[in-house]
């Protein structure tokens, strides 16, 4: 007696063609043995010339969500509030989802899960985060809440194929984004990439996997690389270190999870360290095992369609996330309440908010740029407006959380009541 399974045939109904859309057709067509067909296309510009047949494509929504022999939609848009009522309806009409949609699914995390437990229907979305690097389902599967320490990773390809590209390569940061454009690796509004809405996006994503945290994207401390300044660079390659946009969510003593997104100084000994251009690197950091790595490309029309093929495989095994953290133990709870280490520069050094500073450490100054290193409290980077503007740049330093503060030492005192 044979104890092979029957294994689902998937007939999908794709939402865009763009980039990564496009990947997936090309994969699809090479990958008979997954049982996957794209039975139709919507679209959003039927003028524009497509590399497959002509009566693949609809530009009806519900020429796909309608169809009863449509039995997986795949949504690769990049407007997040289409993408969210294509997803919705979907998943009460009973089809299961696969979306890329890492805005949709931060912003709408929540109603999202219920949808998927009312309908009992599917959703995955392993490329949302990380893209090619199968980040959320380890997260979900084999860390348990208790024994992670923390998750410290660069998500977002297009920053850091930038800081690559202006550091190393020493091009003008409008031209790298330009290249990170004309790859496909930026989002169809670059901003998000560059202030770090993208990558905020992804750590909100991973909070739900990692310890069963529903947070608001826009509420997490978040930057991205939009004011780093070409002494910035100085400094840090003075020092050793790299700088790095980082996504990052550590335990803390008191159980609960600091999370934020900013640049960091990155030492030699980090894995992080030699992560380059479009790739994304994430190191897991648990109770048993200390560190793992997980490195791959985080952008790109085939890392992206990797993981979104990844999806579908599992969709015919009927995979789903349980959401275990979330919904089977204590979810994980945000706190604000520590303290980073940071290096804040400013165009002069009048412009040095000193009184946000629990502990000066290190300063230095000259008629064009000026820094301090120093501690503070977390909870400052609430008020965005006196460290995310124009002129000033804030990096977290490598070992950022600090336990206890020390007593300040009169000379930093002296020095800066002379400003
Ligand atoms: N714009 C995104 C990035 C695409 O650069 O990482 C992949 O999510």
């Amino acid at each position: 007696m044979s104890i092979q399974q029957q294994q689902k045939k998937l007939n999908i109904g794709l939402f865009g063609f763009g980039v990564v859309g496009e990947g997936l057709y090309k994969v699809l067509e090479q990958t008979p043995t997954l049982n996957a067909q794209i039975k139709k296309v919507c679209i959003k510009h039927p003028e524009k010339k497509r590399n497959a047949p002509q009566e693949l494509f609809t530009t009806d929504p519900a020429a796909l969500l309608q169809d009863e022999s449509i039995n997986v939609i795949v949504e690769l848009i990049d407007d997040a509030d289409a993408a969210y009522h294509i997803v919705s309806t979907a998943l009460k009409n009973r089809k299961a989802v696969v979306s890329a949609n890492k805005k949709l699914i931060a912003e709408h995390i929540e109603e999202l899960i219920a949808l998927q437990q009312q309908f009992k229907t599917p959703f995955l979305y392993e490329s949302a985060a990380c893209a090619s690097i199968p980040v959320i389902r380890n997260l979900e599967e084999y860390y348990d809440n208790d024994l992670l320490h923390g998750i410290s990773g660069i998500v977002n390809g297009s920053t850091n194929y930038i800081l690559t590209k202006v550091f190393e390569e020493k091009i003008s940061f409008e031209e790298a984004l330009l290249q990170a454009q004309y790859e496909g690796f930026a989002e169809s509004n670059p901003a998000l990439d560059v202030e770090g809405t993208d990558a905020v996006n992804k750590l909100t994503i991973l909070l739900a996997h990692a310890y069963g945290i529903m947070a608001q994207p826009q509420a997490l401390v978040h930057s991205g690389i939009q004011h780093l300044h070409a002494a910035d660079a100085v400094f840090a390659r003075e020092k050793g270190y790299e700088i790095k946009l980082v996504a990052q969510a550590r335990k803390l003593d008191d159980g609960k999870i600091a999370a934020f997104v900013l640049p960091q100084f990155v030492q030699k000994d980090s894995q992080l360290f030699n992560v380059r251009n479009e790739y994304n690197g994430v190191v897991i950091e648990s109770r048993l095992a200390d560190k793992q790595f997980f490195y791959g490309k985080g952008a790109g029309s085939f890392p992206t369609a990797s993981a979104v093929l990844s999806d579908l495989s599992a969709l015919r095994y009927d995979y789903k996330y349980e959401y275990k953290k979330l919904l089977y133990q204590q979810p994980g709870q945000l706190t604000n309440d520590l303290f980073l280490r940071v290096y804040i520069s400013f165009d002069a050094l009048f412009h040095v908010p000193h009184e946000k500073f629990e502990r000066i450490e290190e300063w230095s100054s000259s008629d064009k740029r000026c820094h301090v290193t120093g501690i503070i409290r977390f909870a400052r980077l609430l008020d965005t407006s006196w460290w995310k503007r124009k002129n000033t740049s804030l990096i977290v330093y490598p070992d950022a959380f600090v336990d206890k503060i020390p007593e300040k030492r009169k000379v930093e005192e002296d020095v800066f009541s002379l400003v």
